[in-house]
């Protein structure tokens, strides 16, 4: 039981570290928060017993969409990703399935796991897309992390939607 917390709240101080390091995703929350998610939809790779990479799933209008992608800087260029998204695709058991990106690595591994890139993915996941941009600039705000809105800001035309559509 202890051993079990223990591994937890290195997967939590892990997550927020590289929320706060990496300012292509969303800010980091508190940590009960965070332990949520970590509990929740999500998908990890583990090292023994080290998280090193990390993504979050959750429902988008009519898809799921793929967020938060995280690779441990020590992991990276080794196909982790390609792992971490292929084992979301495992999990998953949706037809429509969507990941927003202008890192150029994320795109690459989309595209060879078959991902196309759609200009308009439908009216209600557009809808709910705009409402969690709105939602991600206003945390973004409230912490005063100017740094972020400014990294996220200045490349917003770049973002590409990838999407699957399974029969
Ligand atoms: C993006 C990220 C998840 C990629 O993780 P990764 O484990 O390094 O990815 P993989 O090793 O599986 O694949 C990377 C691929 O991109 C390629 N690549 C790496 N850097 C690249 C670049 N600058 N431009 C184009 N391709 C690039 C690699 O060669 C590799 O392709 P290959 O499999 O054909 O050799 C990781 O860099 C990361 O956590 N970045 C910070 C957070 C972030 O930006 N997340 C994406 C938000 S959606």
């Amino acid at each position: 039981m202890t051993m079990g917390l223990a591994i937890i709240m290195e997967d939590v101080e892990w997550l927020k570290s590289m929320l706060s390091e990496e300012r292509e995703v969303r800010p980091p929350s508190n940590r009960k928060k965070e332990q949520r998610h970590l509990n929740g939809n999500c998908v990890k790779l583990y090292d023994n017993s080290q998280i090193i990479a990390y993504a979050e799933t959750r429902k988008v209008g009519s898809h799921i969409e793929i967020s938060t992608v995280l690779v441990d800087p020590k992991y990276r260029n080794k196909g982790y990703a390609k792992q971490l998204i292929k084992k979301a695709l495992e999990d998953i058991d949706h037809d429509k399935i969507l990941c927003c990106t202008k890192n150029p690595a994320m795109a690459g591994v989309l595209d060879s796991l078959g991902f196309k890139i759609t200009k308009w993915p439908g009216f209600w996941t557009y809808f709910v897309l705009s409402i969690n941009t709105i939602r991600r600039l206003f945390s973004m705000l409230v912490r005063l992390d100017f740094k972020r809105i400014w990294h996220q800001g200045k490349g917003i035309h770049k973002y590409d939607q990838f999407e699957i559509i399974r029969n």
